[in-house]
């Protein structure tokens, strides 16, 4: 067998996923990655942080179902310094996203039951009403940035009702977690404060309980600690806020970009939800995430992955692999990888797209007209490893009063 050990320690060649110019064109990049690496590609998350990236979507299915590709980076953290800008968003936490085994069960099972309480009715009307409010505060401008003045606030405050977090706290978290999101020198701060912020809102809710997602996973009978509760609001919030709101964007953006998607939704022959559909099959908002560190070496495609070394998954390069076939017939197919496979498949799916629906039918019924305010060249996407995140969204439209709610 012709196997060689990927990744290489001191490897020039690895592909470095930080940059703005994989930022700017990742599905290029990822062709060409495919082509000429195959399978499993060699990978800077940032400089010096070497990984393995799957860009093949069987073997990613396979992976992520495989216990021999368990969550936990403890062993390999060891490796890593303590202010690597990427820790906060890779390194262990007490939490479902990064343990594995009986750890992991548990807290999946505090995860899956707090988020069973929602009631999801009651969240779309939130959304709805979130949206309405967003919209009325530009709509009389003609113009917007539709990240930062749409997409933003509906996700922040229809997540952060269905927690019970009150505005202040919210925003707190939601701008420290953009900033660990970012990674960059800022993040292990943002860090900081993102802890203490959710800790405060523990404090709240054990105060002043009411009945939403926080006191659920406090009253839940797994019985987990401060420490642990912080952790579980870190991916609660964290894969709340980031690629939900990213999904909203970068869904709007496909519509005003494409004329194809965008007669669709106007003439109604293609619903808001299949739009979302393709757009997470073709671009997922955690484009590569989902990383495991196997604790022997693993030999996979004539190739050795070494031991507590991270592998990635790009879902996003896995989604549009040519093995499964013509991507124009897709439609309705929701087979992708956007919310990831396995054991730690996103518990929160169907919530994430009542409220992306949600919001996009009220924007699509308030302003009809809407169009991008700059030619989609001038577009830009903020660099980093994880994510397929806009810096914003201009848009215009005919002025209209502010709705009633
Ligand atoms: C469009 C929006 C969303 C996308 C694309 C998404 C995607 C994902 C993905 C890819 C994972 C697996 C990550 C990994 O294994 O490293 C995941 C896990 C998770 N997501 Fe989501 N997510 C979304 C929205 C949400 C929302 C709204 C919530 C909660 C309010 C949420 C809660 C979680 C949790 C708790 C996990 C960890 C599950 C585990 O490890 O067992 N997600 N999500």
């Amino acid at each position: 067998m012709n196997a060689h050990p990927v990744p290489a320690p001191g490897d020039r060649r690895r592909f470095p996923m930080y940059t703005e110019a994989f930022a700017a064109d990742p599905h290029a990049a990822y062709r060409w990655l495919r082509d000429k690496y195959g399978a499993l590609v060699p990978v800077e998350l940032d400089p010096g942080l070497n990984a393995t990236l799957v860009v093949d979507h069987a073997m990613a299915v396979r992976i992520l179902n495989d216990p021999a590709f368990p969550a936990d980076p403890r062993q390999w953290q060891r490796s890593v310094p303590a202010d690597c800008p990427i820790l906060p968003m890779v390194g262990y936490r007490e939490n479902a996203l990064r343990s594995a085994g009986r750890e992991h069960a548990r807290y999946r099972a505090s995860n899956v039951d707090a988020l069973s309480g929602v009631a999801l009715h009651e969240m779309e009307r939130t959304v709805r009403r979130a949206a309405r409010q967003a919209i009325s505060s530009f709509c009389a401008r003609g113009e917007a940035d539709f990240l930062h003045e749409f997409a933003k606030p509906v996700v922040l405050n229809s997540i952060s009702a269905t927690a019970g977090a009150p505005k202040p706290l919210a925003d707190r978290i939601g701008t420290t977690m953009k900033a660990v999101f970012e990674g960059g020198s800022d993040a292990e701060r943002a860090n900081t404060l993102l802890m203490a912020a959710l800790q405060d809102l523990i404090d709240l809710k054990r105060a002043q309980p009411g009945d939403g997602l926080v006191t659920r996973l406090i009253q839940h009978k797994s019985a987990l600690t401060d420490p642990e509760l912080a952790q579980q609001l870190v991916t609660v919030f964290g894969a709340g806020y980031e690629p939900t709101t990213n999904t909203i964007a970068n869904t709007e953006l496909r519509i005003q970009t494409s004329t194809r998607v965008m007669d669709g939704v106007s003439s109604g022959a293609l619903s808001i939800r299949e739009a979302l559909d393709e757009g997470l099959y073709n671009d997922p908002p955690m484009a590569n995430y989902c990383l495991s560190y196997p604790p022997r070496p693993v030999v996979l495609d004539h190739q050795v992955l070494l031991a507590h070394q991270p592998v990635v998954i790009s879902l996003a390069a896995c989604n549009n692999d040519p093995a499964l076939g013509n991507p124009d017939q897709r439609l309705g197919n929701r087979a992708h990888l956007a919310f990831s496979a396995g054991p730690h498949t996103c518990p929160a799916a169907d919530m994430s797209m009542i409220i992306a629906q949600a919001a996009l039918e009220e924007v699509t019924e308030a302003l009809p007209d809407m169009r991008l305010a700059i030619s989609p060249d001038q577009v830009r996407w903020r660099p980093g490893p994880f994510h397929r995140a806009l810096a914003a969204l201009p848009v215009s439209f005919t002025p209209t009063a502010p709705l009633t709610n």
